[in-house]
């Protein structure tokens, strides 16, 4: 179990830790006092801990290291807007390895991400060496293949009569990017990773059904945290879209399916003009 423990001694009865507390595991007495109760179920998540101004609070499966105070951070919304803008996915890489330490930096940044009931199931596979890389490249070239032949039926006039419009425009871009990356293949390019050095896989759990979030989760503050070091990634919607490909060439831990895959390496170029994207399609129920 992973109920709080209260140092009486320590606390004043502010009630923050109830306010908090997402569950029924702590709740106030007459006089203001937190009740614990053992019996309840506890994320352990770690809010009551974290809140208490006199640190009253400890939970005693998680060490009290893993609650050192919060980090100063400045980020003015100024700051994390003109970040995000400016943020590209990347796919000229500097012929340069990325280096373990950072890739567990990185892991140990994402694998903050939250997850449902805070169960924090997910997995990182990281692939660095290269005749693996080749491996995945033809075999998700070979199934991009195979997909190809449904994009284009999906794309297809008949196909138009059943598909909701933008499905069927879908399938034509769909097509086009195949075609392109297929050629590219043929042509001895590699349009799938783009000679990234380093690949990383995100796997969740097959039967949860937030399974899927838990791996993405994690995949976006990766992604977010490598800008900071000169490290570009993008999303690898060839190996994305291929779950069952990767788990016959990769160490999937059984019960987990792999939802997210980028390529990273360190950014060869940096963009001088901010994205552009079409404003955003928006539904108020006001
Ligand atoms: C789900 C998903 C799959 C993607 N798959 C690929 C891919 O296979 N290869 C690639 O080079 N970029 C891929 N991208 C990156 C997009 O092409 C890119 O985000 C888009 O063109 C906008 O560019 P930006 O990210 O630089 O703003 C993918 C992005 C998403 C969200």
């Amino acid at each position: 179990m992973n109920t709080p423990i209260l140092d009486k001694e320590k606390c004043t009865a502010c009630g923050l830790c109830a306010e908090v507390c997402g569950l029924d595991v702590i709740a106030r007495n007459g006089d203001g006092h937190p009740i614990i109760n053992p019996a309840a179920y506890c994320h352990a998540c770690g809010h009551c801990v974290a809140i208490c101004p006199q640190n009253a609070l400890s939970i005693r499966e998680i060490g009290s290291d893993a609650f050192a105070p919060m980090p100063a951070s400045n980020i003015s919304s100024t700051d994390m807007e003109a970040f995000l803008l400016t943020k590209r996915s990347c796919r000229e890489f500097k012929d340069r390895p990325v280096e373990k330490a950072v890739i567990e930096q990185l892991i140990d940044v994402a694998r903050m991400a939250p997850t449902a009931i805070n169960c924090q199931e997910r997995v990182f596979i990281v692939v660095t060496d290269q005749v693996k890389i080749t491996e995945l490249r033809m075999a998700l070239t070979k199934h991009a293949r195979s997909m190809l032949k449904l994009i284009k039926l999906g794309a297809s006039k008949p196909a138009s009569l059943f598909l909701s419009s933008d499905t069927h425009a879908h399938m034509h871009h769909l097509q086009a990017d195949f075609e392109v990356a297929l050629r590219h293949m043929d042509d001895g390019g590699d349009y799938i990773f783009h000679y990234a050095p380093c690949l990383i896989f995100f796997a969740g759990i097959t039967m949860d059904p937030a399974g899927r979030d838990h791996a993405l989760g994690a995949q976006h503050y990766l992604m977010l945290y490598a800008e900071t070091m000169g490290l570009g990634t993008s999303i690898n919607g060839y190996a994305q879209s291929a779950p069952k490909v990767l788990a016959k060439h990769l160490d999937v831990p059984e019960a987990y399916t792999i939802y997210g895959a980028i390529t990273l390496g360190y950014r060869k170029y940096t963009y001088r003009r901010r994205v552009h994207r079409e404003p955003a399609l928006t539904v108020y129920h006001e």
